[in-house]
């Protein structure tokens, strides 16, 4: 099997058989196969697309490149909820905490920061002692005890997807459909969940732009954890303006507790609640209705945020900045926009928002960059919010003060100003189970 027969083959539209698939990834990940040839079959595959059965094939192939998580000593239906991606999402943060105060569990294996989207491993590496590096031994045991631990994915886990996306992410083939699913699933099925659910999103901070392109991603994710015997379920929520207000490491855990005391911004609370009790009824908790109810009695009780507490201190990290969030220290330079006119926010390019708050330090642009945990903004008006000339619109924090200038002009260019209030856009547009 030559590789340049396989370039050709799906060059000119025709469907790779599952032993090509695997022989493709198999020899990359031993370093048999050179970046340019698998360059050319990523842009072939961009424009060429999968098929459902190719798809699937190279989503087992990424699976099976590495080892696979055996967590068969840790006890409990085992759930997760993964994000596709956006800016100020830090939903992961809340969700694990409630379910886990409701008796499931979540051995959640977490990524960095990619391009202008956050990461939770880095968000929770802002809380002073927190170690998401616990070898297995220790993660089994934190979860064990406190039924959550969230930690980095191990190095050894479905290695080609790291090698690919290095590669995807300079040769800007990130945003293709078969290539995303297959990267997140094949991380997914290599770590060994029984619940999946998925939040896709769509918008222009999301690597689908369009609703019907994560419509159709959504359809191919849960399509292939299903072949592989997982239960799953995609929620396609709105990534067209930044979710909450905060956006950057230290800022986004404030948040994050905000919302586990019920005091958080309305559309991050809202959407927590949805993919929380979604992960409590593929887990047959009870009804959408009883599963929605349960996650309100764990906020309003304090056990959420107490099941939060418990994971931090597991993993050595200092639970009473979960309880007083001014110990968190701030940036250095702060700085407020403000809105240049009266009128309505009409339009965000949330992957610009992202962009202003990566230059201000809280996102790498190699993967070699050191983070600014403090750095970020804090959004007081967002889409569809009305202003007048001189509000303050934002807060910049950052602690390389020569950076400020550039971002608030990234973040100004981002929004666009209008004399009319814009369609209101849905948060969650679809559900696909
Ligand atoms: N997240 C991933 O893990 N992989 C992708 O390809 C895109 C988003």
């Amino acid at each position: 099997m030559r590789m340049y027969d396989i370039i050709k083959k799906k060059r000119d539209g025709n469907p790779l058989s599952t032993e090509e698939i695997y022989a493709v990834i198999e020899g990359y990940t031993k370093g048999e196969i050179p970046d340019y040839q698998i360059s050319a079959l990523c842009m072939a595959i961009y424009f060429r697309g999968m098929t459902d059965e190719e798809t699937t094939a190279l989503t087992l192939a990424v699976r099976d490149s590495g080892d696979r998580l055996d967590l068969s000593n840790i006890k409990g239906l085992r759930v997760d909820k993964h994000s596709t991606g956006g800016v100020g999402d830090k939903t992961s943060l809340v969700i694990a905490p409630i379910v886990a105060a409701l008796g499931l569990t979540v051995a959640k294996m977490s990524g960095r920061g990619l391009g202008h989207t956050g990461g939770t491993i880095d968000k929770l590496e802002a809380i002073k002692g927190f170690r998401t590096d616990l070898d297995s031994e220790e993660f089994e045991r934190v979860v064990n005890e406190t039924g959550i631990a969230i930690v980095g994915q191990s190095a050894t886990l479905a290695p080609a997807d790291k090698l690919l996306y290095a590669l995807r992410d300079v040769t800007a083939t990130v945003d293709s459909m078969p290539l995303i699913a297959s990267s997140i699933m094949g991380k997914k099925l290599a770590a060994d969940d029984d619940c999946i659910v998925l939040d896709v999103k769509t918008g222009s901070g999301a690597f689908m732009k369009a609703v019907e392109d994560s419509r159709e991603l959504a359809r191919l994710m849960v399509e292939i954890g299903k072949r592989a015997g997982k239960r799953m379920c995609a929620l396609i929520t709105d990534m067209d303006r930044p979710l909450g207000c905060a956006v950057g490491n230290s800022l986004e855990v404030i948040e994050a507790i905000e919302t586990l005391k019920g005091k958080g911004p309305r559309d991050l609370t809202e959407l927590c609640i949805a993919l929380a009790a979604h992960m409590l009824t593929l887990a047959e908790k009870g009804s959408y209705e009883e599963c929605e109810q349960m996650v309100h009695r764990v906020i309003d009780s304090g056990e959420a945020l107490d099941a939060f507490a418990r994971m931090v201190k597991a993993q050595g990290g200092d639970p009473a900045y979960i309880y007083d969030p001014s110990l968190f220290s701030t940036a250095q330079y702060q700085k407020e926009i403000l809105s240049p006119v009266d009128g309505y926010i009409s339009l965000m390019n949330t992957e610009q928002c992202g962009v202003a708050s990566l230059l201000l330090g809280a996102g790498r642009n190699t993967k070699e960059d050191e983070i600014d945990l403090e750095a970020g903004i804090r959004l007081l008006a967002k889409t569809g919010d009305r202003v007048k000339k001189g509000d303050v619109i934002a807060f910049l924090y950052t602690n390389r003060q020569a950076t400020l200038e550039a971002a608030e002009k990234t973040l100004l260019e981002s929004i666009t100003f209008g004399d009319t209030a814009p369609e209101p856009r849905p948060l969650i547009f679809d559900i696909i189970a």
